[in-house]
């Protein structure tokens, strides 16, 4: 009894594992943790959307973001447009099917950050998977959709997108 117990644990743990780990190369992944992701006022604004560096380099992040042809985002690079969604640029060879973009979709509060979901493809909020929509991005705009890049456009006015952006709770917090 005791043996199959262990063999069904060890089943479990290892089909997480798989799950978790999909097709990335686990030394080129960058440290996330719920305390990456923290008010929107804290990163840098670009049009319409945010951006910062988890490595620190924001100028190279922000020259991308900026810029009017696109171009490949640098490692670290953090993009989000809404509290609950983001996306975070791996080392080059994370995950070459995504352009090493890891997807997350949090749960927010006055208490920081919950990462309910992350990895690739699989990531999923309720109109469908992250990557399927942002892949539709022409190839240099580095899966970012903006307004004009080829991605189907989100059912959202600039205005209710903004008002989300101003209503993120994570700012209430108090450290
Ligand atoms: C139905 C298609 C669709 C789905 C599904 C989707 N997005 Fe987007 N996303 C868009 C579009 C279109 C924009 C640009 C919106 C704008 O600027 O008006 C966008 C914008 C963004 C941005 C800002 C940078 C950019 O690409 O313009 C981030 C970051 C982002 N989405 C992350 C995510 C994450 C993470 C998920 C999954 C949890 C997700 N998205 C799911 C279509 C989608």
């Amino acid at each position: 009894m005791k043996s199959r117990l262990k063999v069904f644990v060890t089943l479990l743990l290892s089909s997480f594992i798989a799950s978790q780990s999909h097709s990335a190369d686990d030394s080129k992944q960058l440290s996330v943790t719920e305390e990456t992701f923290r008010c929107l006022s804290e990163l840098a604004a670009t049009g319409r959307f945010f951006v910062g560096n988890i490595l620190g380099n924001l100028d190279d992040t922000l020259a991308v973001a900026n810029s009017e042809n696109g171009g490949s985002f640098p490692p670290g690079s953090l993009v989000t447009l809404v509290p609950v969604e983001a996306m975070i640029k791996h080392e080059e060879g994370w995950n070459p099917a995504t352009n090493d973009w890891e997807f997350f979709l949090l749960d927010v509060s006055e208490e920081g950050s919950r990462i309910a979901a992350r990895g690739g493809a699989e990531v999923v909020n309720q109109a469908g998977s992250c990557f399927g929509c942002h892949q539709l991005a022409r190839p240099e705009w580095d899966l970012v959709c903006g307004e004009n890049h080829g991605c189907a456009p989100l059912p959202f006015s600039l205005e209710q997108i903004r008002d989300v952006q101003k209503s993120d709770p994570r700012c209430m917090r108090k450290d």
